[in-house]
């Protein structure tokens, strides 16, 4: 397995293994991998001949008050995860080396960031769609990994990638859960022992949306209203947002007639969580 710096190396080694007639696999994360990452890069080695997961903490995709200091880190885990993995090469950049000085330009998505997790936190998604798209020209991947746990950013990739005739498929894994429900997380690192346990309402308030989905329950408010009482009844959470929208367009829907998706982020205590389940009609 190869540890890679620069983009100018990462470039050179993806293009031999084109060349060679390879086809590659990209897994992008922050690092401080765990079972979600890990599924993603089995799913890529088993779809790709070569497998790139790039690990950095882009500081660009968080906002002013957020955690981007105390965002765990812990490469020599990752490396050791990534060896176990079979991974082939890990780019993990310094942060100059992907922003040089007098960096200016941004792939700024309209109308499908300005739902969900775009309305809580301006200026996130325009740094993951710049990142993704600095690792894709980077990479040249032809397969590209990501989490349905971040069920707006994979929309979101999806959408860029189709706007601006990005020559690479992407390709999204289920949510990975700890044995309670809870979606694994790096962020669930910050969590102490009362956090942790009352983590849990996020997976539970869902399991209870598709309760009454399954009953046949069709108006969103009602749904909402049930999953916000259930979470409010928890005093360690403080719910940011419950929406049902639009599986693909993330747009609120009323009166569910077709695929959706839940979703929600509660702070428990500071840290903030996501978690989404998507309902087939
Ligand atoms: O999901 C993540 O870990 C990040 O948002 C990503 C896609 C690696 C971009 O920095």
């Amino acid at each position: 397995m190869i540890l890679v710096k620069t983009a100018s190396e990462m470039k050179n080694i993806t293009k031999k293994w084109k060349n060679e007639g390879f086809q590659i696999g990209l897994v992008p994360t922050m690092g401080y991998l765990h079972e979600g990452h890990r599924s993603l890069i089995r799913k890529a080695s088993d779809e790709n001949d070569r497998v790139v997961v790039s690990i950095f903490v882009n500081p660009i995709q968080f906002g002013k008050n957020e955690d981007l200091k105390s965002y765990p880190r812990d490469i020599d885990h990752d490396i050791a995860v990534c060896k176990e993995a079979g991974v082939d090469a890990i780019f993990h950049p310094e942060t100059s080396e992907m922003y040089a000085d007098g960096f200016c330009t941004y792939v700024d998505m309209t109308d499908l960031t300005e739902a969900l997790c775009g309305k809580s936190r301006p200026g996130h998604f325009r740094g993951v769609c710049t990142v993704v798209n600095k690792l894709f020209n980077i990479v040249n991947p032809d397969k590209a990994y990501f989490g349905q746990k971040d069920a707006q950013q994979l929309a979101v990739i999806k959408r860029m990638v189709r706007d601006l005739n990005m020559d690479v498929e992407i390709v999204g894994c289920p949510t990975v859960r700890e044995a309670d429900g809870l979606a694994k997380s790096s962020r669930n690192a910050y969590l102490n022992e009362k956090e942790r346990k009352a983590a849990l309402v996020l997976y539970r308030s869902l399991l209870m949306a598709k309760d009454l989905l399954d009953g046949g329950e069709r108006d969103s408010r009602i749904i909402i209203e049930a999953i916000t009482d259930h979470i409010n009844k928890e005093p360690l959470a403080k719910i940011d947002y419950v929406e049902i929208v639009d599986a693909v367009s993330l747009k609120k829907v009323d009166r569910i007639a077709d695929d959706i998706l839940v979703a929600i982020a509660v702070f428990i205590g500071k840290t903030r969580l996501i978690d989404n389940m998507i309902y087939e009609i």
